[in-house]
Parts: C-alpha cells; structure tokens; sequence
C-alpha cells in the first residue's frame, strides 16, 4: 500500500475494500447529486490571504463545541449504517474519537448500539435522534442515551422523509446484505472485510432490533424509514424532545435563516447548518454557501456548526472563518474506517488536523479561536 497523505487516499482505499453497496451508500447524495458535488467544490472557490513574517510557534486547535472541549473544530458526524464500512464500525471510530480528543455522534440507525458503544468506550459520546412515529420507543431511545451517558442529543431535522439515492436502490442496499448472487460475488472480493464480520455479531440495526415489535423488514434503511419515521415532526416536538432530554441538545440540518431563527428560539445549544451531505434536497446550495446567511442572523443567540463536503483542515479553515463554532465530518471519516478501521479514522483525524494548524499558520494565525473572515480573499466567499 502506497503513503497516505491525503484524505483522498483514504477514500480510493475503502473504495477497493468495503462492500460495494456501503461505499456507494457513503459516496453518494440524491437525485442529480449537485448539492452532494457543490458541498465539496464551493470550498475550492474561497481563496485563503497569506501572510508572512508572523511568530508561527506554538500553534492550537484546540477549542470547544457547545462547552464541550474538543481537539480541533471537527466533531464526528453521525452516519448510518457505519458497521457496514467495517466490522464494529461506530466503536472503531469512538475510540479514535476519544484517543484524539474530539467528539463521536453516534446515529440512530448504526449497527453497534448504545450499549455496545458506551460498554467499548466508557467516554461520553452524542447520540444522534431521528424522530418515530412511535413515542414509546423515542422516549427509550432518549432514556438509553441518558443511561449510557451521552453528553449531547443531536435531533436531525431534515431526514423525516428519504431523499432518494439511486445506487442504494440499485443496489439493494440492505444490512446486513442479501444473499444475492451479485452480493456474493462482490463480497468474495472483499475478504478483509468477511473476516470482520465473521468476528463480529453486530450486523443490523443495533438500536432498533430487539427493541421494537411488530416490524417487517427491519434490515432495510428505506423501508425502515417510509415506515417508522414520522413525517409530522414539528418544533412542538423539538420542545418535547427537549424536555425529556434534559441536556445539550444540537439541532441538525438547518439550511434557511428563517429556521435558523427558530432554532434560536427553541433554546437549543447548537445548530448544525447541514442539506445532510448532499442526500436529502437535491438543489440546494451546498453548506458552506449557506453558513454565512445564517450566521449572520442568530450567530450572537447560538453556537452555528456546518457539515457538508469537508476533506481537508483546509475546508475547516474556511468553514470557522465564516463563523463555524464546530464542523462535523461524515465522509472523510467512514473513508478512513472502510479503509483501514480505526487507524484509519485515526489517520483521516491526523490528516486534518495537521493541514488546518499549518493552513491556519500560513494565514497568520496560531490560535483557531482567533481565525475569521479576515483569513479570506474578499470577493472569494459567500456572504
Ligand atoms: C441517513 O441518515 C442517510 O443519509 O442515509
């Protein structure tokens, strides 16, 4: 295997082996996938000022996101299915995540549970919440978090309905995977992967099997969601949410400043500026287009985080100079898990961080809690 020196090696690494149907479930967003590809290519357009002749010593990343204090401004973004990318997935990446001092979010719909994560790590970690139709089991899920000692909820709020992904579809992207003849012979070209998961027993929904009743495919993320989602969920049921959580509480997936403000509104500790990777509403602008607005019209009332096409300290630069408290990465880290499980996710987290301390530098900062606009050539970046 060649060095790998860029989160782009990582990725082309977990594309050779990880199932074909996971690494098309990471490495893709709906319909035309334009917002999936402006995530990514809008932070090329934003051009960095150097500066030069400034004391570079003693540089810090080191910062804190809803009073959390973290290693850098990158939190791991919950992702679904991430015990797919390989064997034990969400408790790889946990304990990279705690080994490098910043947070791990746990999704909903991950294959290692609560339970196993927090029983792996015994480190608080976030947990991700999309909202059921069934209250019972959302009460239990928030209460399980509770139990396992989970420092912040993250209530994803654009994903009550499923943007549709036509390689998943394509695919028949299930977990664990049919036993189809394609499945069978993609998956004899993955033999590292096979191994894991003969080692492992956790291979459906951990959160979700054993815990609920009465429900038919339970191995299939759409039907899961066309099914137990709840395409109602409101800001009464934020307030709801809120109450029974009784703690940190992150909103995700904010792309309008009008949301921005209810948000605001609703007293929660963080907002996610998020169109979810690219996979839910194709068309929209990408994240970091979308921050500024945003920032702009409740950055003074709550922390604004974003997510959405992060690959590089480089991104992250950009991203805290238009006012990002936090980012989040999901791609760039399942990338270093389906590659190399967690040395890999190490790995993506060394990557980044020592690209955005050095980008940082070339700016004239050696402190990240100093970087903002400044940083940027004018007439480069949305405003
Ligand atoms: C689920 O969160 C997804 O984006 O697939």
């Amino acid at each position: 295997m060649s060095v790998i020196t860029h989160i782009e090696d990582l990725r082309v690494l977990a594309e050779k082996r990880v199932p074909r149907m996971f690494y098309d479930y990471a490495d893709s967003g709906s319909y035309t996938e334009s917002t999936y590809r402006a995530n990514e290519s809008d932070f090329q357009k934003i051009k960095l000022r150097q500066r030069v002749a400034v004391n570079m010593d003693n540089r810090s990343l080191r910062t804190t996101m809803a009073g959390i204090d973290t290693a850098m401004p990158v939190a791991i973004a919950p992702t679904g299915l991430t015990g797919m990318q390989h064997a034990d997935g969400e408790i790889l990446g946990a304990l990279a995540a705690k080994k490098f001092g910043i947070p791990f979010t746990l999704s909903t719909m991950s294959i290692c549970s609560i339970e196993d994560v927090a029983a792996a790590t015994r480190a608080p970690f976030w947990f991700q919440l999309y909202v059921m139709k069934d209250r019972d089991f959302i009460e239990r899920l928030i209460d399980r978090a509770k139990a396992a000692n989970c420092s912040a909820l993250m209530l994803t709020l654009d994903l009550q309905i499923l943007g549709q992904r036509h390689k998943d579809i394509k695919n028949g992207l299930s977990a664990p995977p049919k036993p189809t003849l394609a499945n069978i012979l993609n998956l004899m070209t993955k033999p590292r992967w096979g191994l894991g998961m003969l080692g492992t027993k956790r291979r459906s929904f951990g959160n979700i099997v054993g815990h609920v009743k009465g429900v038919g495919d339970m191995s299939s993320l759409s039907s899961w969601t066309a099914e137990q989602f709840d395409p109602r969920l409101s800001w009464a049921d934020v307030e709801w949410i809120k109450k029974r959580w009784g703690g940190k509480l992150i909103l995700k997936g904010i792309m309008d400043a009008e949301d921005a403000r209810l948000a605001a509104d609703s007293g929660a500790d963080a907002l996610i500026v998020s169109n979810h990777g690219g996979r839910q509403l194709d068309g929209a602008p990408s994240s970091i287009n979308a921050l500024p607005a945003i920032v702009d019209a409740v950055g003074s009332r709550i922390e604004v985080w974003m997510d959405g096409g992060i690959r590089s300290g480089q991104d992250v630069l950009k991203a805290v100079a238009l006012g990002a408290r936090g980012t989040l990465i999901g791609r760039a880290f399942l990338y270093g898990l389906g590659a190399m499980g967690e040395a890999g996710v190490t790995k993506a987290l060394e990557l980044i961080a020592r690209e955005l301390e050095i980008t940082m530098a070339f700016c004239g900062h050696t402190d990240i809690r100093t970087v903002d606009r400044r940083v940027l050539l004018p007439g480069t970046f949305p405003t």
